[in-house]
This record gives C-alpha cells, structure tokens and sequence, in this order.
C-alpha cells in the first residue's frame, strides 16, 4: 500500500498547462471519448498528480486497466528487466519463455477443469473477435447472441454485439449479421416489469420460449457473450440464478458460453475472473484491461478441446509482446501473492457499505451496486419514477474533480468506482466524503 496522500486541487480545471495539453490534442487528435479535461504528469498507486500540479485520487483506474496501482514497483522492474533482455519476437510465430510461463499460468488459473488453451491478443475488442471468430470455426454455426446494454468492444465484429449505446454504430452500419440481442438482468429496470426473485428468472425462460421459437432456431446459435458485471452500460450485477440459467441454456443447446471479463476480470471483484462469484464455468474467457498493468495485452482462454486443428486458422503479429507478458506475470504475482484481490473483497466490501449509508443521505442516488471494488451507483430525479438523472450525473463527475476525486460514468445515468484494488479503507473514506460533497453541490443546484 502506498503512503497517505490526500487530493489536493489548486487551479481551475483544466489548469493553464493542461489547457496547452488539451489544446495540442485537440488539433491533432481524432475525435475520441474524452471524459474530463484532466492532462496527467505522472501517477503512484491511487494517486494522480496533473500537469498543473493538483493531486487526485483515481477512481477509473485508467478506466478498469490499473488494478495494481499506478507504476507498482514490481512491475515496473519486470518491465525494465525484460525490456532489457528482449522486447518482442513474434510470439505466435516463435517461442520464448515468458509467454510459455504467462500461458501456462493463465491457463491453470481459468475456473474449470484443466486443459485450458489460450491466446494472447492486444486489447478487449481483439479477445472478442478472437473469440467470434473460435465459436464459428468450432460449432460451424452462424448466429451470436449478446445482451441489450453490452459493452464488447467497436472493431466490426466485437461491435455487433455491442449494444450500450446507439452511438457507438451510428455511421456504422451494417454491422456483422447474425447477432441478436436480448434484455439483460437488470433488475432494478426489468423491462418486462418484474421482481426478482418472484420473477424466477422469467428473462430467461422467455429466451428459450420465445427467442428461440421465433426467432432464431438454438442449433444455429454459436455463442452467447455475456458480461458477468455489465461495465459501460451501468455497472449492473445480474442475479445468480439469470447467469447459471444461461449457462443451462447453453448446455442444452451446444451454445458455447463466452464470459467477457475484460472489464471484470483480473481480481477486479475480489475474484480472479469475476465469472467465479456466480459458480459457472465458461467455455472461452475474454479479458484485457486489468492484465498488463497498463501495457496492451488481452487474452481468451479455453477449453483445449476448441483449439484449431492446424496452425495459422488465426494469429497476430504482436500478441504476446515479451514485455506485455512479463507486466501481465507479475501483475498476477502481485494480486494473487501479496493480497491485493483480496484487498478488492474486503475494501468492496467497505465501499459498498459506504455507498449505502450515503443513498440514506442523498435521494439522487437509486441503486447502488456491485461485487469487490467494481461498483457503481445509478442517479434517478425521483426514486418512485426512476426518471434518469443525467445531467446530475454529469455535474457530479464535474464536481467530484474539482474535489480531487477522479471517476467516470456508464450507462445513461450511472457513475463506476473502480480504483486500483490497493487502495485502503483510509482512502476510499476521503473519497466517500468527496462523493457527498458533490452529491450535496448537485442537490442544491449550486
Ligand atoms: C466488457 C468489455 N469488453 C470489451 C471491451 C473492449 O476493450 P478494448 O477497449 O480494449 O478494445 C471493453 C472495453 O471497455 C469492455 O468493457
């Protein structure tokens, strides 16, 4: 754990040097995501310090990818030290040795049985093709099926699936044909007006009754993806029972059930593969952000038995880059070893327990959910109508970063608290006390 540093914000945001920054990004850079007009200098743990010299915490973890902390000792050496010996050889097309150890771990590490496979990619969206592209090739089938609110990525295939925001395909289409899509279980907003668990997971049922009835025969159906915790469309943690009735479903049918944890995974929920808290085992994992530390690497594991039957059905150039591979072995080393995953259980824990107390307080907020440090809070106008409150929600990011407090939205009116899973319960208390803060600002429409 890292020293004891409270946020500290000094100048207007942006500053006058981030403004320069943002300036000369502007000019050059294409139109991106930008979520805050923050210019960061440099980093440590949970802390970022901004051109201008202003201090906050990082609740996004460079959006879900620094679970370690920012520039972790350890990993940094990892990287210097086989940055020194070797930075890239092509692993798909030769060997070396720290991809074989990183495959190998990764592989005994994936929940189920042994006799995992895996290969290594550059980012989320790259894992989410590798894995359309397996499930096709493996069932010879030809339809997919994702869930209404799903984040998989915006290269074309991974974007067929996609299904936060309307956004994302605008200018787009057609995108890949063959990909339905159905409501997740989002129960605070069931949109067939049900409660769990009275409802006994009727979502799914009517999957099975109806989808596939109507609409798409199950023995055409490849894979399902599904997010264990659905990331950019709201933070929304499905009931048990709607994740291992899918897994059912896919049983029955020979659909193959690919968990994509890119944003879940990697310890974020106090679990290695967030899959785990719901007792299913997936046929393909897809992940990426919580690997390298920082550094671009993504990856499937599955089940042996899907392996391509001949060499080169599918490759890479810089797919298990050596540098990547050592970052991503000792980010492992670090969760696992020296207690950080279950520093994300015990301190989730925590942060929940303070987003509660805090929804006793402030009205704006509606639901408030999430497993280990992977949790999110949704804003409503009025808790009886559960209208979104959008515009709230965008002025109380403004304000948490005026306070110090660095976070990021999802969905239409739901903000996430993902930091670095290193962080103490010390810091996660100054940071629950910048929330109110900015929640109180909102309220009084100041
Ligand atoms: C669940 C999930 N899958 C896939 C992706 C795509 O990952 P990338 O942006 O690395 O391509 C994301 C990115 O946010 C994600 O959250």
């Amino acid at each position: 754990m890292s020293e004891f540093i409270r946020p500290c914000v000094k100048t207007a945001i942006p500053g006058e040097n981030a403004k320069k920054v943002i300036a000369l990004d502007n000019q050059y850079m294409m139109t991106v995501t930008k979520a805050s007009p923050l210019a960061i200098k440099q980093a440590k743990g949970i802390v970022l310090e901004d051109v201008d010299g202003n201090i906050f915490y990082d609740f996004t973890s460079g959006v879900g990818v620094i679970n370690t902390g920012h520039c972790h000792p350890k990993i940094v050496k990892a990287i210097q030290d086989q940055a020194e010996k070797l930075m890239h050889f092509a692993g798909t097309d030769y060997y070396y040795e720290v991809q074989s150890l990183l495959v190998e771990k990764l592989a005994k590490i994936a929940p189920g049985k042994h006799g995992k496979k895996v290969f290594l990619t550059n980012s989320g969206s790259e894992s989410v093709e590798a894995a359309l592209k397996l499930a096709r090739f493996y069932t010879k089938r030809p339809q997919f099926l994702a869930f209404m609110g799903a984040f998989h990525g915006r290269t074309m295939g991974a974007l067929s699936l996609t299904c936060s925001k309307a956004l994302h395909k605008k200018g787009f289409q057609p995108t890949m044909p063959g990909v339905i899509h159905i409501p997740y279980g989002y129960c605070y907003r069931c949109p067939y007006h049900l409660q769990h668990p009275s409802c006994d997971i009727f979502c799914v049922k009517f999957l099975e009754e109806t989808y596939f009835r109507q609409m798409v025969d199950p023995t055409e159906m490849a894979a399902m993806f599904i997010e264990p915790i659905q990331g950019e469309g709201g933070y929304i943690v499905p009931p048990k029972e709607f994740i291992q009735a899918l897994k059912r479903i896919c049983e029955k049918y020979g659909i193959l059930y690919v968990s994509d944890e890119v944003q879940a995974g990697f310890g974020r929920t106090g679990k290695f593969f967030a899959i785990e808290n719901y007792d299913v085992v997936p046929d393909i994992i897809t992940a990426a952000k919580g690997m390298g530390s920082g550094l671009p690497i993504g990856c499937i594991i599955v089940d042996e038995k899907l392996d391509y039957p001949y060499s080169g059905a599918h490759s890479n150039t810089y797919g298990g880059n050596a540098v990547c591979c050592a970052s991503t072995l000792a980010t492992m080393d670090v969760l696992i070893n020296d207690g950080v995953m279950n520093n994300a259980k015990v301190v989730g824990d925590y942060l929940h327990q303070k987003l509660l107390e805090l929804q006793n307080k402030h009205s704006l907020i509606g639901d408030v959910r999430g497993i280990g440090l992977m949790q999110g809070i949704e804003l409503v106008k009025d808790r009886t109508t559960k209208e979104f409150a959008k515009v709230e929600r965008d002025r109380f990011i403004e304000e948490m970063l005026k306070l110090g407090l660095v976070c990021i939205g999802c969905g239409v009116s739901s903000v996430r608290f993902i930091p670095p899973l290193i962080i103490t319960k010390q810091e996660i208390d100054v940071a629950v006390e910048i929330m109110d803060k900015a929640l109180t600002i909102v309220e009084n429409g100041k």
